[in-house]
């Protein structure tokens, strides 16, 4: 089977979140299980100074927003992927630098609407074969809004592959203006509140929802979730109707690249038949990098680490209201990785020189920092407000960090609480709350601050988490059946 996917990102070319992690295990995974997999990702100045040996497959000229753009599409061979990659080479869409979607500043580019409506154009047109390289896909996977349209502009193609269009996360719209549609010569039979309409300006992710074939999000429960007020985003009542074609396939991790049998990120390795001493030193390499010396007192308390976007989401706001307390009444250290809004950012960095010993905070964006994070804390929190999968929790789990974690999305997907029966028979693997608030926060976490102090008992929570299998061979299988049917 062919499939075209089409993404922003994909590790470890460009990354942001686990969009990135998805675009290169789920493609990897189905070209393991023999489908023949191309990748389409956007022309950035930093990707394509990744890459070398490209290979010209043609120019194409489709509208912009001021006229036709040209742009080459390229194909390359990353000693990374398994497959060809195509890359959309248009400098004056791409070639900036820094973050794929926001200036330094932190605000969006202002051209986004038609920065990815040209990528999805593009797209489109490729799968269609347009440039006549003999290879046209069954299946075109597109993902998140950046590639809403691609759908969209495939729905009335005669001869055309079957559109799958996944939401990794329903609170990144893409909504532009009338005005952007206007200029992008968008179809005006799409201007109605059954095509791409939103409140009076459009949204590219609501024209995946429309126009795909088939809709899936990355769990089965945040599938549930998005068809409520409550976590739609105004978009629930179109979810609620057209639940006939949408599927919630739980993402799964790349158990190479997250394996701390095998992790070169990290000082010492380790597995769940032998979690020490590996896992100590890790702990103890971890702390080295924050603290000037590492005693007896810094190796025993509990530490609860934390990665990830610094955004409301991640429930980082509940996390600043409960630091405060945990440090008067407990002994547990903190170490973070995270990046985001300026305001969090700023108060944990304060909190972090005011106890510098145990609130230990980078702020920025360290991919081996988050492996060590993962190895070297005792616990992970991470109380999301939403998560549509969550990959981070899969992480912790398999690096013998049990997670906290509110019950939501792919975080119950995944968590299971360790209430009296499940430590009893031995199906815990960390702390779940079901009450949105601070309070219930603060309840999980003494809870696993107290059985931390019981180490035969943590040992076996460990252990569990640490055997799940959370590897794609199910998920990709469930993705081939749905491009089969
Ligand atoms: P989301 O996609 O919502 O950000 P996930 O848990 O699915 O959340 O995936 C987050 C991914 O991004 C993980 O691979 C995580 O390690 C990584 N990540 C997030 N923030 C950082 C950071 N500041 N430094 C390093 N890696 C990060
Ligand atoms: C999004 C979601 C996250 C999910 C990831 C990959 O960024 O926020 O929950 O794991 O996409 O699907």
């Amino acid at each position: 089977m062919k499939i075209l996917f089409v993404a922003s990102e994909a590790f470890p070319l460009v990354k942001t979140g686990g969009l990135g992690d998805v675009l290169y295990s789920l493609p990897h995974a189905l070209h393991a299980l023999g489908a023949d997999v191309r990748l389409l990702l956007p022309g950035y100045r930093a990707l394509l100074a990744q890459l070398d040996q490209m290979r010209i497959l043609g120019w194409v000229e489709v509208r912009g927003a001021h006229g036709p753009v040209s742009a080459r599409v390229l194909e390359t061979r990353h000693p990374g992927y398994d497959f060809p990659l195509w890359v959309l080479d248009c400098p004056r869409l791409f070639d900036r630098p820094g973050n794929p979607y926001v200036n330094a500043a932190g605000d969006d580019w202002p051209d986004n609407a038609e920065r990815f409506a040209v990528f999805s154009r593009v797209a489109a047109q490729l799968a269609q074969d347009a440039l006549d390289l003999g290879w046209k896909p069954q299946v075109v996977h597109a993902n998140d809004w950046q590639t809403g349209l691609v759908a969209a502009f495939l729905a009335d193609q005669p001869l055309r592959p079957k559109t799958v269009f996944t939401i990794h996360n329903l609170a990144y719209g893409g909504y532009f203006s009338h005005a952007d549609f206007v200029r992008l010569q968008l179809p005006s039979p799409w201007w109605s509140p059954e095509g791409v309409e939103f409140h009076g300006g459009f949204s590219m992710l609501k024209a995946g929802i429309v126009y795909a074939d088939a809709v899936t999000t990355v769990s089965p429960t945040y599938a549930a979730e998005i068809c409520t007020p409550e976590f739609g985003y105004g978009l629930d009542g179109l979810l609620r109707s057209r639940q006939h074609k949408l599927h919630g396939i739980l993402n799964g991790i790349d158990t190479t690249i997250w394996n701390p049998a095998t992790d070169a990120h990290l000082p010492a390795r380790y597995s769940a038949g032998r979690v020490n001493p590996g896992k100590r030193r890790c702990k103890q390499a971890l702390l080295g990098r924050f603290l000037p010396q590492v005693d007896d007192a810094a190796m025993q308390a509990p530490l609860i680490g934390l990665v990830g976007r610094l955004v409301e989401q991640k429930g980082v706001d509940w996390v600043l209201a409960a630091m405060p307390v945990l440090l008067a009444e407990t002994d547990a250290r903190f170490v973070l990785v995270g990046s985001g809004q300026a305001a969090y950012e700023q108060k944990l960095l304060r909190l972090a020189q005011q106890h510098p010993d145990r609130v230990m905070v980078t702020i920025g964006y360290d991919e081996p920092l988050a492996h060590q994070i993962e190895a070297g804390a005792d616990m992970f929190l991470m109380p999301s407000r939403f998560e549509p999968c969550g990959l981070n929790q899969m992480y912790s789990l398999r690096y013998g960090t049990p997670p906290i974690v509110f019950k939501t999305g792919g975080l119950a997907d995944t968590v299971a609480d360790a209430s009296e029966a499940a430590l009893e028979d031995g199906s815990a693997t960390g702390f779940v709350f079901d009450t949105p608030d601070v309070a219930a926060l603060l309840d999980a976490v003494r809870r696993a601050l107290a059985l931390y102090r019981r180490p035969a008992q943590w040992r076996r929570l460990q252990q569990a988490g640490m055997r799940q299998t959370f590897d794609w061979s199910e998920s990709a299988g469930h993705y081939l059946a749905l491009y089969s049917i």
